[in-house]
């Protein structure tokens, strides 16, 4: 048996990928972050173990002990799906994950999720590269602890050009901007702050890099910085029935 390190995507049930919910269907023990959201775990068998690891604000769980949890679990031979928010291998720890069992010869494989750093962007109408507009973008993160030793040289990042996409970014965003300023980017330069992107409670917050100090964030934020934070590819409200409406003409023979 295998231990699968599968992603959860950014909120939305509809964004699992087919896999995903098929191993989470056929899974003996579940092992989730707090950011999936729950009703993913409907789709575990009823007989199924779920064991909730989320690391929150005074309950955190320890690295080290999810990292003997999945190798003493995969010892067992179980079925195990250790589902983590949006992508395993994108700030989720799947990676140190991965050497643990590796290093405790368990077998594994990583199945990929749909990133918040692009998924939240989208849901909110900010496309992460534009024609004309950005021609890249950067995905990093606010958390100082994140990266170890390396901190993040915000000042040249500002030089890089395209798109920054800051994940858990809340607690450090007056420092980042002024860095960023610092490093060379416009005060006025757009800023689009998604919470809980792709899930009922989605929150945009549209500012610029000189307010984003000043705004009201909470996470799970993710914050677009640059161009395309200015454009709003939301559809109009009113037009999801138009265009039903006018699929549901056509395909009855009207114009
Ligand atoms: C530990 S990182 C995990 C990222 C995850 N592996 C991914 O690929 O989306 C958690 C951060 O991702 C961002 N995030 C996760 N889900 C989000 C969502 N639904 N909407 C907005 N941001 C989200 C927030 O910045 C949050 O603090």
């Amino acid at each position: 048996m295998t231990v699968h390190l599968v992603g959860a995507g950014p909120g939305d049930v509809d964004l699992l990928t087919m896999k995903a919910a098929r191993l989470i269907a056929a899974a003996d023990v579940v092992v989730h972050d707090y950011l999936a959201d729950p009703s993913i775990l409907t789709l575990a068998r009823p007989d199924a173990e779920i064991i909730d690891v989320g690391k929150r604000p005074g309950r955190p769980t320890p690295q080290a002990m999810i990292n003997a949890l999945l190798v003493h679990l995969g010892a067992q031979g179980t079925a195990v799906v250790r589902l983590k928010g949006g992508d395993p291998y994108v700030f989720g720890r799947g990676g140190e994950e991965a050497e643990a069992l590796l290093a405790a010869g368990i077998p594994f494989d990583v199945v990929p999720g749909i990133s918040s750093s692009i998924a939240a962007p989208a849901a909110a109408g900010v496309p992460v590269t534009h024609r004309g507009v950005s021609a890249s973008f950067t995905v990093v993160t606010g958390h100082r602890e994140s990266g170890g030793s390396t901190d993040i040289e915000w000042e040249a990042l500002a030089q890089v050009g395209g798109t920054i996409v800051v994940l858990m970014g809340v607690a450090e965003r007056a420092a980042i901007a002024a860095r960023l300023i610092a490093g060379g980017l416009a005060a006025d330069t757009p800023v689009a702050a998604v919470r809980w992107g792709t899930r009922p409670e989605q929150h945009t917050t549209r500012t610029t890099l000189g307010q984003l100090g000043d705004a009201p964030l909470e996470a799970p934020t993710t914050i677009v910085i640059g161009a395309v934070a200015g454009l709003d590819l939301t559809p109009a409200p009113g037009a999801g029935e138009f265009h039903r409406a006018a699929s549901h003409s056509l395909a009855a023979g009207g114009q």
